[in-house]
């Protein structure tokens, strides 16, 4: 399984926070936005990620994450040239996914699941041949992609931001595919406003009876940060529940070590190269055992 990590777009919602940077690079609360859906991506178990991004962004990005070495990771990266899209992700990864199943998630969207992962890697594994999206209860659907339910839960519908949102689930920015994605995607056609849509390719999948819609339970949070109440109240509850419990989320380094991607002395010497500041501390204190 491989990872993709959208972080292109114009950010226009968070003008003129996003001028200069791109929203991926802001910070939520102590660490930049990019840390929560890679470290997502990393609790999966995905050690091999590309990143999409801007030409003006990417070689920062890159200069934050390099090849991901450090934290057992591979990491490469890709321009999107033009915000084209999500779907265009596929055809700018094609190299990258080969024929491997791809998780694709965006740069702004985060996710605090509390251990669900597991659940949902075994969700996927059973989708087999099929597409594995997640709906999430929400108060503003029309914000996002929504997903209709039959009352047996089989999917009805998938329609982006409607007016009229025939439920409250909205379709969260982490999606898994098969292999066959990159020729779905390749043969997409952009939407009214000239964008390839992820839900247009969402569709193909449900038309062929080949879309899986999981639903995250309740409590599990999700935050979608692309504009500027979204971040405040991400990073809000980032401060709250890293000050609550004294033990951060999506530490990458510590989920690295977590996960086995690294050993106690890689760890070390990570801890060894940054300049005193909390998040130093914070690090020290999992090397000594949490
Ligand atoms: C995108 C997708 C939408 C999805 C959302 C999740 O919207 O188009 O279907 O629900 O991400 O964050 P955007 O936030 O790019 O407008």
């Amino acid at each position: 399984m491989k990872g993709i990590l959208l972080a292109g777009g114009a950010s226009s919602r968070l003008y003129p926070a996003s001028k200069v940077t791109s929203k991926q690079l802001l910070p939520v609360y102590d660490k930049p936005m990019i840390y929560y859906p890679l470290s997502t991506l990393m609790l999966f178990g995905i050690r091999e990620v590309l990143i999409i991004s801007t030409p003006i962004d990417t070689p920062n990005i890159e200069m934050l994450l390099g090849d991901g070495s450090q934290i057992g990771m591979k990491i490469s990266y890709k321009i999107q040239h033009v915000p084209k899209g999500i779907a265009e992700a596929f055809t700018i990864g094609a190299d990258f996914i080969g024929n491997d199943e791809v998780c694709l998630i965006l740069g702004d969207n985060i996710f605090a699941f509390a251990g669900q992962e597991q659940d949902f890697m075994s969700a996927v594994a059973k989708a087999g041949n099929n597409a594995t999206v997640f709906g999430y209860h929400v108060h503003d659907p029309e914000r996002f992609g929504v997903v209709e339910f039959d009352d047996t839960g089989r999917v009805l519908s998938i329609e982006e931001k409607p007016k009229e949102p025939k439920s409250n689930y909205a379709v969260v920015g982490l999606y898994f595919y098969p292999g066959d994605v990159v020729a779905k995607a390749s043969g997409q056609k952009p939407s009214a406003r000239g964008e390839l849509e992820i839900t247009d390719l969402n569709k193909t999948y449900l038309a062929e009876n080949r879309l899986n819609v999981v639903k995250i339970r309740r409590g599990a949070a999700w935050l979608d940060a692309g504009t500027p109440d979204a971040l405040l109240e991400s990073a809000n509850y980032v401060a709250m529940m890293e000050k609550r419990q004294s033990l951060k989320l999506a530490c990458i380094e510590e989920i690295a070590y977590n996960k086995g991607f690294i050993d106690k002395a890689q760890l070390q010497k990570l801890i060894d190269e940054l300049k005193d500041c909390d998040y130093k501390k914070y690090l020290q204190f999992v090397h000594n055992g949490g």
